[in-house]
């Protein structure tokens, strides 16, 4: 098996180390990163990747130095969402320079080392031909790796798209112990709410981490002809009693994240870009204030 930092031909060798020797890396290499920010949700599908490729653009469109991990290791979809899907990771003894987008932003994502759109990430997958695997079989020793070789540089943000499931936090909380805040992304859906309430708890509560807030993405649709609300979900149960922001559906962000365009961009009035922008703002209050 071989690990990303033997994906090319002999360069990188050195860069593999043990894993405390891994983790004094990683608090170095996060020595110029101002403010990390973990987005997560306890659900899959509710728009967390389509939200930090957004939130990040928004970001560094107010001309902050902004980086993104794509953590979601079975699921890697910012490199597409983010317009770098085709770009090829750089390797040096010194660690992998990150892939940088159109607006600036620093992307490193298990996709950018997957030869084949259609290869699938599989763990222990020795017999698979096209399968990319990995020498670790647990995704904190991956993510310890993507986040600990690679050259960040000075940023005030490094976002952090973590996979479903209340389960990753503690591991990222045991890798980045400074982790400046958490982002909670919901669905007005009751089953989306309530696996969102767990995670909240547990990282409020259990790992006492700082929470920036909630958002609720796909919160309603904007009829084209009348202009109308109409909501997407049932909202039968009272929402949260303060979010971050409500971002409605647009088929346009969904275009663009299929496309790699920044949607806060290419379309900055919309009414879901300015609800990301001006979440993308709270998160920059958050930090003045913290
Ligand atoms: N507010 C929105 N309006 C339209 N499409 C959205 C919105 N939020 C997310 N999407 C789309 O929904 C799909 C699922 O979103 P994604 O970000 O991949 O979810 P997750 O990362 O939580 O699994 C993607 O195709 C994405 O572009
Ligand atoms: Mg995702």
């Amino acid at each position: 098996m071989k690990t990303y930092n033997e994906l090319p031909a002999d360069a990188g060798s050195d860069i593999i180390g043990q894993v405390t020797a891994q983790l004094n890396r990683l608090q170095k290499r996060l020595a110029d990163v101002k403010h990390t920010v973990a987005i997560m949700s306890g659900k899959g599908g509710v728009g967390k990747s389509a939200i930090t490729a957004n939130l990040a653009a928004a970001l560094a469109l107010e001309g902050c130095a902004v980086g993104v991990v794509d953590a979601d290791i079975n699921g890697p979809s910012i490199a597409k969402m983010m317009g770098v899907r085709n770009a090829a990771l750089h390797y040096s003894p010194a660690g992998v320079t990150p892939i940088v987008n159109a607006l600036g932003i620093k992307v490193i994502s298990m996709d950018l080392l997957l030869a084949e759109d259609e290869a699938p990430v599989l763990w222990n997958a020795h017999t698979q031909k096209d399968a990319f695997t990995w020498r670790a079989t647990m995704e904190v020793g991956a993510l310890r790796e993507f986040i600990g070789d690679t050259e960040w540089g000075a940023l005030d943000y490094l976002l952090l798209d973590l996979p479903p499931g209340t389960d990753k936090l503690p591991n990222v909380v045991e890798l980045l112990p400074n982790l400046g805040g958490v982002l909670v992304v919901t669905i007005p859906s009751e089953v989306s709410q309530f696996i969102v309430k767990k995670s909240l708890a547990m990282a409020q509560h259990i790992l006492n981490v700082p929470i920036i807030g909630v958002i609720e993405n796909m919160a309603f649709h904007i009829c084209q002809h009348c202009g109308e609300k109409e909501p997407l979900f049932s909202t039968d149960e009272p929402l949260w009693e303060e979010t971050l922001g409500s971002i409605p559906f647009d088929a346009k962000l969904a275009y663009c994240s299929d496309k790699g365009m920044p949607y806060v961009r290419e379309y900055p009035d919309t009414p879901a870009s300015l609800a990301l922008t001006a979440v993308a703002g709270k998160i920059q209050h958050f930090f003045k204030e913290t």
